[in-house]
């Protein structure tokens, strides 16, 4: 493992994620860990992010100082270079000019860290405080023209600092310097990789349950989906899974997560057909916020009246991921993210949580999956919100209505599919505005219902621009949607990006 140390940094996540690529295991810890805690985690090396403060400022964020005589090294990237500076008595000071952006360095000796890589580069700098003079007993590896030490070293401390990023890749071989920090300075062996996550794992889980049984809410997305695959090798049929179908989900999904899980993994899969109870719920309620707190208290009554008729229930399997953990910050104990997710299952349940995927980033998760044999549509599945169908028909629901927002969705996802899209748009489904207008079909006036398309872009769903389909693909989605699907005579395409719109409609 080698551990990272946030010190809030803006890129820290990325730095974990670019050794994991190597091969090799990567933790992000806060920068309260003490020496002892991180002696447990068994570290080959320790990473110091980069992150907003001046290392000489009262306060300014640390590590417990005994972290420097572990002898593990230590690789400092900007902040962490200049904690480490202040640390050994260099002196580290304002800039005249901050820098940020693309700058050229000049590697001047034979530092292991720049193993087989040219004396220039380029680099990304993102900083407003610079060494002047290193500690005693620090060579200086590296300078560019507004930076003396833009990189330094203490080979025989194994310690070494970095004024730029390399986990950027805006950085021309950063990859490479943090390849010779994980391989040559701490000798890594590159051996982690999701083979053997899925052993360890196995072990882990079977220690844990011992003898005993867990419960899963499966709702056939990408992360329950795939805990369930995971628990199901460990365990085999000490795993049960519920999948509730509140009749809010898209065309043919219900069936294929049952041939799916109960088919091909033949796993024990209690199905609850809920979509009465759940309509019923609904019936007369136009607010969208109304609608998403009815769907997402339902779904938790339903499901702890069910669990509740289980015997034997010990453990409660959740698909919480790292993106999770960290964004609820490192310092903090793990809290579960309610979100507006069905999935948030309340804490006051008496099940003991376990929580494999809890150390994976979205698309190892996704690796995990095809490692696991889950089928290609589950794995690359685009996100569906909780609430699903729910919140695609507009203002009041009905039967006809989530019809119409099934059938047309359907024939939009062959399309995509078709044209080969389908992983290049992060997100695509229509909606049904609850408005009618004015057509002609035959020689008949007709009355009916519009089809809005939503397709976008994005890495997280927090901003998103809209996808440029291609016209003639839109022109076959319309077409067909406006034929197969009765009482649609009207497709309109959502050309808005979030801000200031949202991905969903309501
Ligand atoms: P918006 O519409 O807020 O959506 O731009 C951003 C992403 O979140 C999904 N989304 C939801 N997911 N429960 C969920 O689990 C919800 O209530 C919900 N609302 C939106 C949306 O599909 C998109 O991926």
């Amino acid at each position: 493992t080698i551990v990272v140390l946030d010190f809030g940094g803006q890129y820290n996540q990325l730095i974990t994620r670019r050794i994991r690529d190597l091969g090799v295991y990567s933790e992000l810890h806060s920068n309260k860990i003490t020496a002892d805690e991180l002696k447990e985690l068994n570290p080959i090396g320790i990473i110091f992010s980069g992150g907003p403060n001046s290392a000489y400022v009262e306060g300014a964020p640390n590590c417990d100082p005994a972290i420097f005589d572990m002898g593990i090294p230590i690789l400092g990237i900007c902040y962490g270079m200049q904690l480490m500076t202040h640390h050994f008595g260099g002196k580290v000071e304002a800039a005249h000019h901050r820098e940020y952006g693309k700058a050229m360095i000049t590697v001047q000796n034979g530092s292991s860290l720049y193993h087989d890589l040219p004396k220039e580069q380029s680099v990304w700098m993102s900083h407003g405080d610079l060494i002047l003079a290193p500690p005693e007993g620090f060579e200086v590896d590296a300078v560019n023209p507004s930076c003396p030490v833009a990189g330094m070293s203490d080979a025989g401390r194994k310690m070494y600092g970095v004024q730029f990023h390399p986990e950027v890749r805006n950085t021309q071989f950063g990859d490479d310097i943090l390849k010779n920090f994980a391989f040559e300075i701490c000798g890594a062996q590159g051996e982690w990789s999701m083979a053997n996550f899925v052993e360890e794992q196995v072990d882990i889980i079977r220690e844990q349950v011992g003898d005993k049984n867990v419960l899963c809410a499966l709702s056939g997305g990408v992360d329950s989906s795939i805990v369930a695959a995971l628990i199901h090798q460990a365990i085999g049929d000490q795993l049960t899974c519920m999948f509730i179908d509140h009749g809010l989900l898209r065309k043919g999904e219900a069936e294929s997560v049952m041939e799916t899980f109960a088919g091909e993994f033949s796993m024990n899969i209690i199905k609850i057909e809920a979509k009465d109870r759940f309509l019923g719920k609904l019936d007369g309620v136009s607010d969208p916020e109304q609608k998403r707190k009815i769907i997402g208290n339902e779904f938790i009554y339903l499901f702890e009246e069910e669990a509740g008729k289980l015997e034997n229930m010990d453990f409660l399997a959740q698909g919480t991921l790292y993106t999770d953990i960290i964004e609820s910050g490192t310092d903090t104990a793990q809290t579960i993210k309610s979100h507006h997710n069905v999935g948030g299952l309340p804490e006051d349940m008496h099940f003991e949580l376990i929580e494999p995927l809890k150390t994976l980033f979205k698309d190892e998760v996704r690796k995990l999956g095809e490692e696991l044999g889950v089928p290609e549509e589950i794995v690359w599945r685009q996100p569906f919100p909780g609430p699903g169908l729910g919140i695609r028909v507009l203002g009041e629901i009905t039967d006809e209505k989530l019809t119409i927002v099934r059938d047309s969705d359907a024939i939009l996802r062959e399309e995509i599919k078709l044209a080969g899209l389908d992983r290049e748009i992060w997100q695509y489904f229509t909606a049904l505005p609850n408005m009618r207008s004015v057509g002609v079909m035959g020689d008949a006036r007709t009355y009916d219902y519009t089809v809005g398309i939503r397709a976008v872009t994005s890495i997280d769903g927090m901003t998103s621009d809209w996808a440029r389909i291609p016209y003639d693909v839109l022109e076959k989605i319309s077409t067909r949607i406006v034929n197969e699907v009765a009482h649609v005579n009207r497709v309109v395409y959502d050309v808005t990006s979030k801000p200031p719109s949202t991905i969903e409609w309501e």
